[in-house]
This record gives C-alpha cells, structure tokens and sequence, in this order.
C-alpha cells in the first residue's frame, strides 16, 4: 500500500471549517428537495433463506493504490470509451487517487483526543477508522455533490460520516458474536486490540460522532434543510430498514434451507446497497439536487451495491486469502449461500454487467458529468484480484 500523502492544506482548511457551521437549524419551510426523502423500498420478501452474515467490506483491486496509477490512464471500459468517444478520456486512477487523499486527511482530522480521559475510545476508532481502505462511499458521495453541481467541501463531512458509519458496520460485523473476524484489511480486527467491550463502544462512538460530525461541519453555506435531510437519510440507512434490518433478515434466514435469488437480494438490498445509495443521494442533496435526480442517484447506488456484492461473492470463491486481506472461501466454509452458488460464476458475471448497465443508464441524465460515478461503476465488476 502507498502511503497517504497528508494534505497539510485539506487538514488546516477543516480545522478551520470546525466550528464555522454555527447557524443553528431554523425551522424552514420543506423544499423541494426534501421531497426527496423516498427512503428504502420496502420490499418484503418472505424469509426462507439460507444466508449468513457477509461482511460488507469493499474487496476492490489495488489498482487506485499501485505506485504507478497515477501515470496510468486507463478508460473504465472499451464501451464507455467508444460511447464517449467525444469526451475527454476518464482518468479514474487519479481521481480515485486523488480524492482519497482528501478523504483521507478529512478523516484523520475527524477524530484527535481531546483529552486523556477519552485517549483509549478515540484511538480504537482512530484505529478502524483509519485503517485504509477504499474510501468508495466517501468518493462517490464527493463525485455525486460534484455532479449535482457542488463542491467537493460541500460533501467532505458527510463524506467522513459515511466512512464512520461504515466503519462502525466493520467493527461490529466482526465482534465474536457475529462473524468472529481476527482478521480485517490484512490487520487484526478492532476486538482484538482493543477488547470486546472497547470495541463495541468503539462503533458506538463512531455511528453518533457520524451525525453531529455532518451537522457540525458541513460548510455554512449549504442550505440546513439539506444537511437536515442528510443527516435523516443516514439514520434511515443504518436502522429497521437499512443495514440493521438487513443483518436481522440474514440472521433470520441463517440455516434455513432454499434460499432464491430474490431473498439474496433482499438481503444484500438493505444489508450493503443502503449505505452506498445514501452515500450518492447525500452528495446529490448536498450539490442541489432535485428529487428526481436523487432518485436516479439512487437507481445506480442500487444497482451498483448489488454488483459490488456479486463482485464481492465471486471474488470470495477465486481470490486467494492474501490478495484479499481477510479469509478467503470463508463463504463457502459456512455453506453460505451466494450469488456464484445461485447462478454459477460465469452467471454472476453477466448479472454483475447487467446491474452495472441498468445502473450507468440512470445517470445518462447527467452527461458528461457524470463521468467519475460511471466509470466507478465498470471499476466494480471489473476488479481483479
Ligand atoms: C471465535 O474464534 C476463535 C478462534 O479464532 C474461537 O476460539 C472462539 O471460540 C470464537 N468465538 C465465538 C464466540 O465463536
């Protein structure tokens, strides 16, 4: 892994942002935008699955961390590049590169200890928090803000609240009593350093500094009745009908036989594509934009969180223990049912391509502008390890 080049700049800027957001939160009249609030669909789907608690751990190919990516121009796909012919080509390397050097410094500043007493909470989320990692969320909650018309700064403190939040997802998913990880971005999980108990407290911590880090520190120039619909849309996103009701679905459904393609999806519907599509719509909100292109926004979060988790269940059964950091075929080990399983691998390729299609179609609004998100989406299916 390339070491973080700390963007001294990006660092004093936050430091200087934190506390500027002091306009309190005035009751205003409901915008337009906050019509938005479409929240989860609610499917419900009958419950006879066979499926396992999965981490939803990003396993991406190192390409954005290569020490050459930054010299490398590479189109997201032959297709994207024949269909934007007109454009200029896509460097996606560098903007993954670039934009997690921002994300990276953003989180970093997040979280300092402020004094002894609170020393050994904050550094085991210091620890998870900045153990590396992709930083897709936060990246796709920064280009979705750009593309509505935003600015990068306008997203950065939802964009370090999406990470907390995932993080703190992480470090629960791999408590003993849930899927009992020793083992997480090739370094030993959260519990194990720190404690069960700290580490429980741990994501706690991280899932409610999450929230009053967005209404702190999101610039004061952004409109508060976005960082208002912001900030409700990541607590749907981790409760009843997000990522908890999703993990209590799995659990549910965990032994039971006769799992189908609709209940997986259901499953990872709310357990992993929730936090990714309120990563894009929280950006689009925060950039301006309208219902209607939040709700495209999230059509492609959807349909890109269920080709990262084909992607993520195909990597499991051919990529080796080491290129993913954490153990490999653990799926399979616990007879879990996966998309491989159900479709065969070559099955779960196409249906991976297919999600990424239907999901790059509902930005075809957005132009050219929509270049980084579409070319994240071939980024998905594409990675190798
Ligand atoms: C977790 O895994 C370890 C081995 O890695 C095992 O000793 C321990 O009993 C497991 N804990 C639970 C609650 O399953």
């Amino acid at each position: 892994m390339v070491g973080f080049t700390t963007s001294t700049c990006l660092v004093l800027s936050l430091a200087a942002l934190s506390g500027t957001r002091t306009t309190a939160f005035q009751p205003v009249a409901r915008p337009p935008a906050s019509s938005c609030h479409s929240g989860t669909p609610s499917v419900s789907g009958p419950c006879s699955t066979n499926t396992r608690r999965h981490p939803r751990g990003w396993v991406m190919a190192a390409a954005a961390t290569t020490a050459d990516a930054h010299s490398t121009s590479r189109t997201s796909s032959p297709s994207a590049a024949a269909s934007a012919s007109s454009l200029p080509t896509f460097d996606l390397n560098k903007y993954l590169l670039d934009k997690k050097d921002a994300v990276e410094s953003a989180l970093d500043a997040s979280l300092q200890v402020t004094s002894p007493q609170v020393a050994k909470i904050t550094e085991s989320m210091r620890y998870s928090l900045l153990a590396g990692g992709k930083r897709i969320r936060p990246i796709m909650c920064i280009a979705a803000c750009e593309m509505a018309g935003g600015t990068a700064e306008d997203a950065m403190a939802a964009a370090v609240a999406l990470e907390m939040i995932h993080t703190m997802s992480l470090i629960h998913d791999d408590l003993p009593s849930m899927d009992n990880d020793s083992l997480r971005r090739g370094k030993p999980t959260n519990h194990v350093i720190y404690g069960e108990d700290v580490a429980i407290l741990a994501g706690d911590a991280l899932l409610s500094t999450a929230f009053e880090h967005v209404a702190k520190h999101t610039p004061s120039h952004v409109p508060a009745e976005r960082v208002v619909s912001v900030i409700a849309r990541l607590a749907a996103s981790v409760g009843a009908t997000g990522l908890a009701g999703g993990q209590v679905m799995d659990l549910e459904c965990e032994g039971k036989k006769g799992v189908g393609l609709e209940e997986l999806t259901w499953i990872h519907t709310h357990k992993t594509a929730a936090l990714l599509k309120v990563s894009v719509a929280a950006g689009a909100i925060l950039g301006g934009a309208s219902a209607e292109e939040v709700e495209a926004c999230e059509t492609y979060a959807l349909d890109i969180g269920l080709a990262f988790q084909v992607a993520d269940d195909i990597l499991d059964v051919t990529a080796s223990t080491e290129a993913l950091g954490k153990t490999a075929g653990k799926d399979l080990n616990m007879d879990k049912t996966t998309y491989p399983k159900l479709l065969g691998l070559e099955g779960s390729r196409e249906e991976a391509r297919r999600l990424v299609g239907e999901a790059k179609a509902a930005l075809g609004r957005f132009g050219g502008r929509a270049a980084p998100l579409l070319a994240i989406a071939d980024y998905i299916v594409e990675r190798k390890n």
